[in-house]
C-alpha cells in the first residue's frame, strides 16, 4: 500500500475528557503530535471515581506535551456536574479560542452483582459516563454550531454493546452513550458535526485486574488512539458508527433489524397464540438491516411492510408540467383533512421544468409561493419527472421515497400529511 496522506490537526483545539491517564492520556499525546492543541480534563480521582480528586495527573501530560514541543493546557473538572463540563469548554474556549473535537473518555468502575449495586453505586457511574458526556457535549455542541465544524467520539464498552457479568451500572451507561449519538448524529448533520463511539479493549488501571495478564501485555492503549484520531480528523465523513478497537483489530458493530413478518394485516390486532406462531419469522435476523434513524423504520419499512403489495396510489394525475401541480394545489387542498395543522412544506424540484416552491398550510388555508421559504417545517427534494410521476400516480410516495428518488429533510412525519390534505 502507498503512503497516504499525513493527518493532521494544525489549528484544531482537542478536548479529552479523563486524559490524565490511560487511553485518554494517549490520544492526547497523539492529537499534540499531529498539530492540535488539546485541553487535558482530569478530575484526579481514584479508579471508583472516589477520593477529592488531584491535579497531578492532567498537568503531566500537559508537561509531556510541552515537552514535546507541543501546546496543551490542563482543566481538573468533574465531567459528571453540568457546571464541570461547562467549564472544560470554557477552558478550551479562553486558551484556544473553540473546539473542534472533543473526546468523551473520561470513566470510572464500580462493579458488583445487581443484589448488591447499591443505588450510589449505580447513579455514580452513570453520572460519570453518560451525564458526563453529555454536560460536557452540550456547550461544546454550542461552540461546534458556532464555527460550522465538530468531530466527537463516544466511548461505550463491549460490555454495554454485549453485556458483562457484574457490570449493569457501567453496561447501561455505556449503552446510553450509543443512544445520545445516535441523536446527535441528526442534529450535527448541519452543522458538520460528526459523532461516532469507540468501544476501547485496552491495558488500563480500568481493567488490569479485570483481563489476563498475558492478553493485557498485547492490549497497549496505543492500538486504539489511530481510530479515535481518525474518528477526530477532516477525513472523517462517517458519522453515527460504533467501532470496537483494541490490539490491532478494528470492526464496526451495529444496530440490526430483521425484516420482521405483518400478523393480521394490520386492520387486526394479533393474538398471542398468532406470535407464538409467527416467532421464528419475527426472529428470522436473515436480510436484517440498519436503520439511520427512528423515521426510516416507521416510515420506511413499517408503513410499507403494511401496505404489502397494494397497488400504487392512483390520485389525480394528468399533470405535464411540473409548475401545473402547483398551480392546482390551492383548488385541490381539503382544509377538513389539515386538521388545523400548520405546515410549511417546501419543495426542491431538480431539473428541467424544476424549481422552488413553498406550501404554506395554515388556519385551514393554503398559500403557494415560488423560492425558497426562510423555515419551512419540512423540505423534499424530487426530479421534475419523478415528481410527476408521483403527482400522476404512477408511482407511490413510500416507494419514491424508500428508493431514495425522493428525499424528505426536516420534520419529516409531517410530510405523511400531504397524502391526505390535497385531492387532485
Ligand atoms: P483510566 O482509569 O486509565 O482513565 C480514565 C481517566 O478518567 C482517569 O485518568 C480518571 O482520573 C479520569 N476520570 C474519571 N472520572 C472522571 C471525572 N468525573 N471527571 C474527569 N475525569 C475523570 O481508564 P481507561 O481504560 O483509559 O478508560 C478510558 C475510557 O475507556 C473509559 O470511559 C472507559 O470506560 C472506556 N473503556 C475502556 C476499556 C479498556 O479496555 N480500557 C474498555 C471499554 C471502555
Amino acid at each position: 500500500m502507498g503512503a497516504s496522506k499525513e493527518i493532521r490537526f494544525d489549528g484544531r483545539v482537542a478536548v479529552v475528557t479523563g486524559a490524565g491517564g490511560g487511553l485518554g492520556r494517549v490520544y492526547a499525546l497523539e492529537f499534540a503530535r499531529r498539530g492540535a492543541k488539546v485541553v487535558i480534563n482530569d478530575f484526579g480521582g481514584a479508579r471508583d471515581g472516589a477520593g477529592p480528586g488531584a491535579a497531578g495527573p492532567a498537568d503531566k501530560v500537559v508537561d509531556e506535551i510541552k515537552a514535546l514541543g507541543g501546546e496543551a493546557v490542563a482543566n481538573y473538572d468533574n465531567v459528571a456536574t453540568a457546571n464541570g463540563g461547562e467549564n472544560i469548554v470554557k477552558t478550551a474556549v479562553d486558551a484556544f479560542g473553540k473546539v473542534d473535537i472533543l473526546v468523551n473518555n473520561a470513566g470510572i468502575l464500580r462493579d458488583k452483582g445487581i443484589l448488591k449495586m447499591e443505588p450510589e453505586n449505580w447513579q455514580a457511574v452513570l453520572d460519570v459516563h453518560l451525564n458526563g458526556a453529555f454536560y460536557v457535549t452540550r456547550p461544546a455542541f454550542a461552540v461546534m454550531r458556532d464555527h460550522g465544524y465538530g468531530r466527537i467520539i463516544m466511548t461505550t464498552s463491549a460490555a454495554g454493546l454485549y453485556g458483562n457479568f457484574g457490570q449493569s451500572n457501567y453496561s447501561s451507561a455505556k449503552l446510553g452513550l450509543v443512544g445520545f449519538m445516535n441523536t446527535l448524529k441528526l442534529e450535527g448533520i448541519k452543522y458538520n458535526i460528526k459523532v461516532n463511539t469507540v468501544a476501547p479493549i485496552a491495558a488500563s488501571r480500568l481493567t488490569e485486574d479485570i483481563l489476563p495478564p498475558d492478553l493485557l501485555a498485547k492490549m497497549n492503549p496505543a492500538y486504539v488512539a489511530p481510530i479515535v484520531l481518525y474518528l477526530g480528523s477532516e477525513e472523517c465523513n462517517e458519522t453515527g458508527r460504533i467501532y470496537n478497537c483494541g490490539a490491532g483489530f478494528y470492526n464496526r458493530a451495529a444496530m440490526m433489524t430483521s425484516p420482521g413478518v405483518v400478523i393480521g394485516s394490520g386492520k387486526k390486532v394479533p393474538s398471542v397464540e398468532d406470535i407464538s406462531v409467527n416467532w421464528a419469522k419475527i426472529m428470522d435476523l436473515k436480510g436484517a438491516k440498519e436503520y439511520g434513524q427512528l423515521n426510516d423504520l416507521v416510515l420506511q419499512d413499517l408503513l410499507s411492510a403494511l401496505e404489502g403489495k397494494k397497488e400504487p396510489a392512483q390520485s389525480g394525475g394528468g399533470f405535464a408540467a411540473v409548475k401545473d401541480v402547483f398551480e392546482k394545489m390551492p383548488g385541490a387542498f381539503q382544509a377538513g383533512a389539515a386538521g388545523g395543522a400548520a405546515v410549511v412544506f417546501q419543495y426542491c424540484i431538480s431539473g428541467d421544468g424544476g424549481g422552488d416552491w413553498s406550501v404554506d398550510i395554515k388556519n385551514g388555508a393554503c398559500t403557494i409561493a415560488s423560492g425558497l421559504h426562510a423555515s419551512p417545517t419540512c423540505t423534499l427534494k424530487i426530479q421534475a419527472g419523478d415528481f410527476l410521476d408521483l403527482m400522476n400516480g404512477k408511482v407511490n410516495a413510500m416507494k419514491a421515497y424508500t428508493s431514495g428518488k425522493l428525499k424528505i429533510e426536516g420534520d419529516i412525519m409531517k410530510s405523511q400529511l400531504l397524502e391526505k390534505i390535497f385531492k387532485f
